[in-house]
């Protein structure tokens, strides 16, 4: 039986087992959930015991449990090892679901449930497509997994388990899919992950809650001033104002630039699939470059004040913000946090106290693409899309990847199935079955060019 004939004869089991990941709401970021998140952790280890791999176990951490497994064929073979998350977002505003978040459908050809591409239908692929190797004896060489828990809140244990486990982590290439493609129609490897450097704010002004008529206009509204200090964070051309924010930022040739201005993208489409009448960004690049080469800091959500219904006339005493900063390479994001954090407290009027907390972070990370396995991923996706997938530099972040070539040396392939349009993070996350069995399709040839001589 080939690859196909295989994904047929099992198409509704593979299906039902994805649905069952889909199930478990394993939001890493809510501790309400930590029961959720380690069933679904002994979930991931029976799918992959299931399938006949060797030695998996739970690595347990400080947090949620690392989902280990290996198959070694023959340790003279090269060594693929396949990284995945099977924690998920948070799914609210949960109103906003047309169908229970936690509970799979399929509409319109495509699985919606939360974690349904990012990451549990991505990261399932991968077993699936083990299986299949194992049960045509095509499996070419050997494989482990590390499947973490955390990735949604900053794979913070994942780094001790990755110092501490160098060998058991000895691979020679990392093969992820976490990541998305241009379109169906044309492929693309993700060659690029941004940095991230995320931060919480509170601006405190009076002792306490104040009436708004007997005190305003006499003493500093935090809200107000936290609006002001968030505004002058970007100036007329949309430039970002933190003095050094821009100092190790590599220039791209404009060579560079011209290749990747050949990479399909439809404005219209772009502005009509957000209902936007019109683009906004960084003067002097175009929106691919803005989202994907460019650093940027946006205000992740806000608050403060009265925000129940109807009117309360008061000033509060506090504001609050939380805003993430995507860095580029050579940008380091303890530096970026701590310019932010001297520039956010310099330009605080003397009115107000500000507090800042610094969160997660990471460092950015760039592929070659005339490795060994960014050409095996290449010539799979040709071999399955019927085109050959164009490099493109992703402006999310998977900081875990540039910790991986620190600590491991080792490249990760991001080749990952999804679309701009699946939602991830967002209500309605969608994964299409076209994707879903085309990644499966797609991994056994990875394995094949990259086991090849
Ligand atoms: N899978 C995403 C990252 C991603 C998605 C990269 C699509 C490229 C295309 C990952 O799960 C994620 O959400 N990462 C976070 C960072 C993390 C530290 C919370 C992100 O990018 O916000
Ligand atoms: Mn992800
Ligand atoms: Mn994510």
């Amino acid at each position: 039986m080939n690859t196909l004939e295989y994904i047929k004869k099992h198409k509704k089991r593979f299906l039902d087992e994805l649905f069952e990941l889909l199930k478990q709401p394993s939001i890493s970021a809510n501790p309400k959930y930590k029961n959720d998140v380690f069933k679904t952790a002994e979930l991931v280890k029976n799918n992959l015991d299931q399938i006949g791999i060797d030695n998996t176990k739970l690595y347990p951490t400080k947090g949620y449990p690392i989902v280990y497994g290996e198959k070694i064929i023959d340790s003279n073979l090269p060594t693929i090892l396949i990284y995945g998350h099977y924690d998920v977002q948070p799914p609210d505003p949960i109103e906003l679901w047309e169908s229970d978040p936690f509970n799979p459908e399929i509409r319109d050809e495509k699985i919606y449930a939360r974690g349904a591409c990012d990451d549990k239908g991505q990261f399932f692929m991968h077993v699936k497509a083990v299986e299949i190797m194992i049960n045509t004896n095509e499996l070419p060489c050997n494989v482990k997994f590390m499947i973490e828990g955390e990735e949604e809140v900053g794979s913070e244990n994942l780094e001790q388990f990755v110092k501490d486990h160098k060998n058991l982590l000895s691979a020679d290439v990392i093969l992820i899919s976490d990541t998305g493609i241009l379109s169906n129609e044309n492929p693309s490897i993700t060659t690029g992950l941004r940095g991230l450097s995320y931060v919480e704010v509170e601006v405190t002004g009076p002792n306490r809650d104040l009436h708004s008529g007997l005190y305003g206009g006499a003493v500093a509204n935090p809200i107000n001033i936290l609006c002001k200090m968030i505004a002058s964070l970007h100036d007329k051309n949309n430039k970002i104002t933190i003095p050094g924010f821009y100092d190790n930022v590599e220039k791209i040739s404009q060579e560079e630039r011209n290749i990747m201005a050949k990479a399909p993208f439809n404005l219209d489409e772009y502005k009509n699939e957000l209902n936007i009448s019109d683009i906004y960004g960084e003067e002097g690049f175009s929106t691919m470059e803005r989202n994907s080469i460019r650093p940027t800091l946006d205000v992740n959500g806000i608050w403060g004040g009265y925000i129940e219904e109807g009117a309360k006339t008061v000033i509060a005493s506090k504001a609050y913000a939380k805003i993430s900063m995507r860095l580029v390479p050579q940008q380091k994001s303890e530096n970026i946090t701590q310019l932010f954090q001297k520039h956010f407290e310099a330009i605080a009027p003397s009115g107000v106290t500000v507090k800042i907390t610094p969160h997660h972070g990471g460092e950015a990370y760039v592929a070659p693409t005339n490795d060994k396995g960014y050409l095996a991923a290449s010539q799979a996706m040709k071999d399955t899309f019927g085109k050959t997938p164009i490099p493109v530099r992703t402006g999310g972040s998977i900081p875990i990847v540039a910790l991986f070539e620190k600590e491991l040396g080792l490249k990760s392939i991001l080749m990952g199935f999804g679309l701009d349009s699946d939602a991830i993070h967002s209500p309605n996350e969608h994964y299409g079955l076209f994707n879903f069995f085309k990644g499966i399709e797609t991994i056994p040839l990875f394995f094949k060019y990259f086991a090849k001589k």
